[in-house]
């Protein structure tokens, strides 16, 4: 095992310091995270453009922590968003908003709103219907607004189907055959300025011939529109990149950079800046999940190590029935058992993982790998439980960055019937 959680000994540690003393201190459940290599990753992002015109959107969804996010506003990162509550947070934790691009098919007029008042670089929209309203919005706030249109180049990402975003009867985007008409249209909007092209075509993308297909395309639309007058910046070929979980080999940030650089190069648009928008191949193998073993019990079938993190924790597991490695933190010696690592949630697909050879007793801490993308980020108080701590670990300090909840924070903002004010007033009708 190599990177910043490795085993020294029988003992799993993270950067300089063991994992058994941080949980010491802050207990299970709890996200740790190392910083030297979200920064590392992020980096290689970036100088793998070299002198390049480039900007690297962190994709905020894959982990969202204000502390994450204040190292790569640190970086001097750009971000990519899909909520006003992403971009409060980005602004929370320092990040500038001329880097940022607001992804996502739903955007609200109070979440446009507050984009344009902050002043954010592109909105990547997604319909004509939101480009109409963009452009009444911004019309109303007597803003010019920069957009890059989000097509839908009908590529196959080879990845789990709801992980899949580029493919014909996905919801996201505009089908590419419509962008020169969309674009055309967009002459009569005052408001509005096309500066850009974006896609993104799936999450957990380990070869680049998907990335290509896609790429190309967009690259044949860019070059359409150029002849036909229009004066585009950046083109944005979304995030995507995969990580390792178990087996998989995706290609390295410089590999994928750099083919993406050379079709530029290729069509003759090396003029056009490129945005990326990495999210989990920054944040992915960056983060762990640590849990407790609470009871091992066996049915005639199988045997179930019951642990204190769930489904609520970390719901890639369920939703999309992802491999994790899942490791002890101090190794025993000791004939291995199979077990279903499961939660105390009360669903049957409440699971960690299955069939996992582990040499293990009551008490034991187990390490969730590959946890900081769409771990965190995707915790529900599920079954009345507290989000768990989140521990950021730089060299052999570790501070916690997310304090565990107090239980009053399950039922914040809400009242039994009849408690205080009403909690629904009648609207007044009319004027
Ligand atoms: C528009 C957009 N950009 C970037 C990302 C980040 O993807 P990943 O974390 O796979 O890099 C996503 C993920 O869903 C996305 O929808």
């Amino acid at each position: 095992m190599s990177g910043p959680f490795a085993y020294r000994g029988t003992d799993l540690w993270v950067e300089q310091l063991p994992l058994s003393g941080i949980v010491e201190q802050v207990g299970t459940p709890c996200y740790v995270y190392s910083r030297n290599a979200i920064e590392d990753r992020w980096r290689r992002f970036d100088t793998a453009f070299g002198m390049a015109a480039h900007r690297v959107c962190y994709a905020v969804k894959a982990n969202p922590s204000l502390a994450v996010l204040g190292l790569l506003a640190g970086l001097g990162s750009g971000f990519d968003i899909v909520s006003e509550g992403e971009l409060r947070r980005v602004r929370r934790a320092g990040g500038d908003p001329r880097k940022v691009v607001f992804s996502g098919v739903g955007k609200t007029v109070a979440e446009m709103r507050y984009a344009i008042g902050e002043g954010i670089d592109c909105f990547n929209v997604e319909s004509e219907s939101e480009l109409e309203r963009l452009e009444r919005t911004a019309a109303a706030m007597q803003a010019h607004v920069r957009v890059s249109l989000r097509v839908n180049p009908d590529v196959d990402p080879d990845t789990h189907p709801y992980i899949a975003t580029g493919m014909r009867d996905n919801k996201f985007g505009i089908p590419i055959a419509e962008a020169p008409r969309i674009a055309a249209a967009m002459k009569g909007m005052r408001h509005l300025v096309l500066v850009g092209l974006d896609c993104h075509i799936g999450s957990q993308l380990v070869s680049l011939a998907p990335f290509e297909d896609a790429f190309a395309r967009i690259l044949e639309l860019a070059q359409m529109l150029r002849a036909s007058g229009h004066r585009l910046e950046h083109l944005d070929a979304g995030g995507g990149l995969g990580v390792r979980y178990r087996d998989e080999d995706p290609p390295e940030p410089q590999q994928y950079v750099d083919r993406l650089l050379a079709m530029l190069a290729e069509r003759g648009l090396s003029d056009l800046a490129l945005i990326i928008e990495p999210g989990r191949a920054i944040i992915g193998e960056a983060g762990i999940l640590v849990t407790t073993v609470e009871y091992l019990k066996s049915v005639p079938s199988r045997r179930f190590a019951i642990v204190d993190a769930g489904m609520n924790d970390l719901l890639r597991p369920a939703l999309y029935d992802a491999w994790h490695e899942i490791v002890p933190v101090r190794r025993r010696a000791g004939p291995e058992s199979t077990y279903d690592v499961v939660g105390p949630v009360c669903e049957s697909a409440d699971f960690l993982g299955r069939g996992r050879q582990l040499c293990i007793m009551e008490g034991d801490l187990l390490a969730v790998r590959t946890a900081g993308a769409y771990g965190s980020s995707m915790g529900s108080h599920y079954n009345s439980r507290l989000l768990p701590p989140e521990i950021l670990v730089d060299g052999d300090r570790f501070e916690i960055v997310r304090a565990r909840a107090a239980y009053e924070t399950l039922w914040a903002g809400e009242r039994t019937m009849g408690e205080q004010a009403p909690l629904v007033t009648p609207l007044s009708r009319g004027k």
